[in-house]
C-alpha cells in the first residue's frame, strides 16, 4: 500500500511523501526545504531513503543536501539536468522506471518549464508526479524551451489513465481559475471547480491533487482542440500547437 502525504514548503510549493509499508521506504518528491519535510517524516515516523527530483530549480532541489547529509538518502533526477541537482545519485531519462517497493514510477521527459524536466508516473498506484510542468487549471511557464515541446509533453500527460490523479509542484490554482475563465467562460465544469477552490483556498485547503479527468474537462492547456476555446481565440481553423501556444502567450501577460 503508497501512502502519500502532501505539505506546504515555502510559500506556495507542495512537498510530497511516498511511503510503501511494504519495504519502509520513504521518497520525498522532490525537496523544497528541508524542515517541513522532516517535520512530516517525524510525524508520521517514517525515514527518508530517496529524493526524486523533477527539475533543478532551487524550489525543488533547496533541501537535497540537508536531507541527505541526515538521512544518507538515495537522490535521483533528470539526466539532462544533472549538474544542477545537488547530491544526485542517479540520472533518468524518458522509459526509465524508477522502482520503489512494489510501484515501479514511469519517467516520462516533459521539456517545457526546463530543458530536461521529467515527471514520474506509477500506473499501479494511479498517480502522477508532475512537478511544474502541469498544474491544475495550468501548465508551468516556458523558461527553457518553447510552446511546441511543451505541448507535445502535455499531450503525453494528456494520454494517461483519467482516473489518475495528479500531484503538481505548486498550489497556483486560484490564479489558473481566473485566467482559465477568461478563454473558456461558458465551461460548467471549469465554473463548478473554480466555486470549489475558491471554498478550499478560503479554508486554508489545498486543491490537490486533483485526478486527470477533471483537469482534461476544465484545464485549457490541455484543451487547445475545444471549439468554444477556439471560438474565444479566434482560431478555430488553427493547429493544437497553435492554439496552445496562444493560450500560454496570453496567460503570460494576464
Ligand atoms: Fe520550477
Amino acid at each position: 500500500m503508497l501512502a502519500i502525504e502532501q505539505f506546504t514548503c515555502l510559500s506556495d510549493n507542495f512537498g510530497v511523501l511516498i511511503h510503501d509499508s511494504e519495504t519502509g521506504r520513504t521518497a520525498s518528491v522532490d525537496a523544497p526545504e528541508a524542515d517541513p519535510i522532516v517535520a512530516v517524516l517525524e510525524a508520521k515516523g517514517w525515514t527518508l531513503t530517496d529524493i526524486m527530483t523533477t527539475h533543478h530549480h532551487h524550489d525543488h532541489t533547496a533541501g537535497n543536501l540537508a536531507l541527505k547529509k541526515r538521512f544518507g538518502c538515495h537522490i535521483v533526477g533528470p539526466q539532462a539536468e544533472a549538474d544542477r541537482i545537488p547530491g544526485i545519485d542517479r540520472t533518468l531519462a524518458e522509459g526509465d522506471v524508477f522502482d520503489f517497493g512494489a510501484y515501479g514510477f514511469r519517467v516520462i521527459g516533459t521539456p517545457g518549464h526546463t530543458a530536461g524536466h521529467i515527471v514520474y508516473h506509477s500506473p499501479e498506484a494511479t498517480v502522477l508526479f508532475a512537478g511544474d510542468t502541469l498544474f491544475s487549471l495550468g501548465c508551468g511557464r516556458l523558461f527553457e524551451r518553447g510552446p511546441a515541446e511543451m505541448w507535445s509533453a502535455l499531450r503525453k500527460l494528456k494520454a494517461l489513465p483519467p482516473d489518475t490523479q495528479l500531484y503538481c509542484g505548486h498550489e497556483y490554482t486560484l490564479s489558473n481559475a481566473r485566467f482559465a475563465l477568461s478563454v473558456d467562460p461558458d465551461n460548467d465544469a471549469l465554473i463548478a471547480r473554480t466555486a470549489e477552490v475558491e471554498l478550499l483556498r478560503q479554508s486554508g485547503r489545498p486543491t490537490l491533487p486533483v485526478l486527470l479527468s477533471g483537469e482534461l474537462a476544465t484545464n485549457p492547456f490541455l484543451r487547445p482542440d475545444d471549439p468554444a476555446i477556439r471560438r474565444t481565440l479566434g482560431m478555430e481553423s488553427e493547429t493544437d500547437e497553435a492554439v496552445f501556444a496562444e493560450i500560454r502567450a496570453r496567460k503570460d501577460r494576464f
